[in-house]
């Protein structure tokens, strides 16, 4: 039961991940071809970013084609193939849909744009301008950069403006509208035929909009992202988080339980953090959301870690399952956001690289592993020529998501054994130590601690379904407790880059440590600087 509350996931973004037909961007065979590496590392889940068809306007995020590959990535047949492939290895599949809006490249965009009255004029979210001719609200473009931008562009052929939350190139379907609602089924059911076990729904706390279209309200407070762009000035209540969303999560919901034991991951935005997160998965929706409240606000400072994870802990209880992640194609790589402004060499980075996947691997939910989070890849400098992210253009001069979507590192070759011709992204410069090959070979490598933790938490079931308790600790020093039955397991955590006494009250013997062997005693000790240590306390 609930399989997924016990596994593993790990994101593939498809362009970057491995190039089978070496033209500079990854595919579906590609994956095929590292499928083995995933096992050997023990994932679960293999999630995929977007494979359909694409103008690649958003590098797939805007879908013109629901039910097909892009030709970029392969063909059906290649993606059946990785389906059996994955499942052969014992292993599942999620995939990415995208249904809070299509490309404008869709046929039915093309259709809706072709006139007011056509069969799908209704399909997309088309206003008259203001009196003035102005969009008729204020809301803006999520990829907004310093100014806002409008969500609305003007078409010169219906005379009308249509909403784009996103680009505008990614127009908005309209939800309340019967026929799109039944299209957005059919092409689940066309996917879930095809044998996925879940899928990671896209945007999916925008699908419905305040049909009064007011204006959103401005204020000071709103949550700060990562990227600090316009989008943060306004309030996100008039199009995220709506009610009549929830009542089509629960639809989702009852289709996928047709199907017997799916997944569904909601990625739910919001200025609203936890709360809307919770609101999303309480019982009947969906199973899981992204915790990227927890991702963007993650940092050394130990004290601040524990309220996160102690509220998430609290807040979630016995009423949804939480989930947990250190990064994703949105974001700046762990490693760059916890030492950000920091002087530190290159093994107290790999220390907390260890010290983050500790907690994500250790902590009460589901973990979700970015590629390259493994090996401890960091963002990659893009050229301001070299820019591609459509947003990463709007943020300029500050860095956008290209750094993030950078080739998988396998080895330390020209091309870092991703392709044999230059990538559609540059390869980060530390790829000659940072990469696969390399890291399998040493065994303090971040890959193999990686592959430790998660070997650890598939022989602990304290470690997936154990309750969590925090306990008071030094300054800097993370403790928390996960037990179940007779099993009862502590991990340590040194956020400080000075060594802190702990005094764990009873015998411990290691399980993992960033310092110590396997087996070692642990009781009244010096956690070392960053230091990362897992420790088995069942009597
Ligand atoms: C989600 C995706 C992001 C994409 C956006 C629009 O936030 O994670 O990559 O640009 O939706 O589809």
């Amino acid at each position: 039961m609930d399989w997924w509350k016990d596994a593993v996931f790990y994101q593939i973004y498809p362009r970057s991940f491995k190039d089978h037909n070496n033209d500079g961007v990854g595919d579906l065979k590609g994956i095929v071809e590292k499928l083995d590496y995933l096992s050997w590392l023990g994932v679960d889940v293999v999630w995929l970013s977007p494979f359909f068809k694409s103008p690649m306007e958003d590098f797939g995020y805007d879908i013109s084609d629901y039910k097909d590959v892009d030709p970029l990535f392969g063909t059906i047949n290649d993606f059946d193939e990785l389906v059996d492939e994955i499942h052969r290895r014992g292993m599942k599949i999620i995939i990415d849909q995208v249904y809070n809006h299509t490309s404008d490249k869709h046929p039915w965009f093309i259709e809706s744009k072709s006139s007011r009255n056509n069969p799908k004029a209704d399909w997309y979210i088309w206003k008259d301008p203001k009196p003035n001719g102005d969009p008729p609200n204020n809301w803006i473009s999520l990829f907004s950069g310093e100014n806002p931008q409008s969500a609305w562009e003007w078409d010169d052929n219906r005379k009308q403006y249509y909403l784009h939350l996103f680009g505008k190139e990614q127009p908005d379907l309209n939800w309340r509208n019967g026929e799109v609602k039944r299209k957005i089924f059919e092409s689940m059911k066309f996917w879930l035929d095809r044998g996925v076990d879940g899928f990671r729904f896209d945007a999916a706390s925008h699908y419905y909009k305040d049909p009064s279209f007011q204006d959103a309200l401005k204020g000071p407070q709103v949550k700060k992202t990562l990227f600090h762009s316009a989008r943060d000035e306004y309030y996100w209540d008039r199009f995220s988080g709506r009610p009549e969303t929830l009542l089509a999560v629960e639809e989702i919901k009852r289709f996928m339980n047709s199907y017997g034991d799916k997944v569904s991951i909601g990625e739910i935005t919001s200025d609203m953090g936890l709360c809307l997160y919770l609101i999303f998965t309480i019982s009947g929706r969906f199973d899981l959301a992204f915790n990227i409240d927890f991702m963007e606000k993650l940092s050394l400072n130990a004290k601040k870690v524990r309220e996160l994870s102690e509220n998430v802990n609290t807040f979630f209880g016995e009423r949804a399952w939480p989930s947990y992640v250190l990064g994703n194609h949105d974001n700046y790589r762990i490693i760059n956001r916890l030492t950000n402004g920091m002087k530190v060499g290159e093994n107290e980075k790999k220390l907390i690289a260890k010290l983050a996947a500790t907690l994500l691997l250790t902590v009460r939910g589901t973990p979700f592993v970015y590629y390259g989070e493994e090996i401890g890849m960091e963002d990659t400098e893009v050229p301001y020529d070299k820019i591609v992210d459509p947003w990463g253009k709007a943020l300029w001069p500050r860095k956008g998501r290209d750094v993030c979507r950078t080739p998988m590192q396998w080895n330390g070759e020209k091309h870092a054994g991703f392709s044999e011709v230059t990538p559609w992204l540059p390869i980060n410069s530390n790829k000659a130590h940072v990469n696969v090959e390399n890291e399998k070979k040493d065994p303090r490598s971040i890959l193999n601690f990686y592959r430790s933790l998660l070997k650890l938490r598939k022989s602990h079931v304290a470690l997936r379904r154990g309750a969590m308790h925090f306990i008071d600790a030094p300054d800097d020093i993370i403790c928390y407790t996960r037990n179940i039955s007779k099993e009862k397991i502590v991990v340590l955590l040194n956020f400080g880059s000075v060594p802190k006494r702990v005094n764990l009250s009873t015998h411990g013997k290691v399980l993992l440590g960033s310092h110590r062997g396997i087996g070692e005693d642990f009781y009244d000790q010096d956690v070392e600087p960053f230091e990362s240590v897992v420790i088995d306390v069942s009597k």
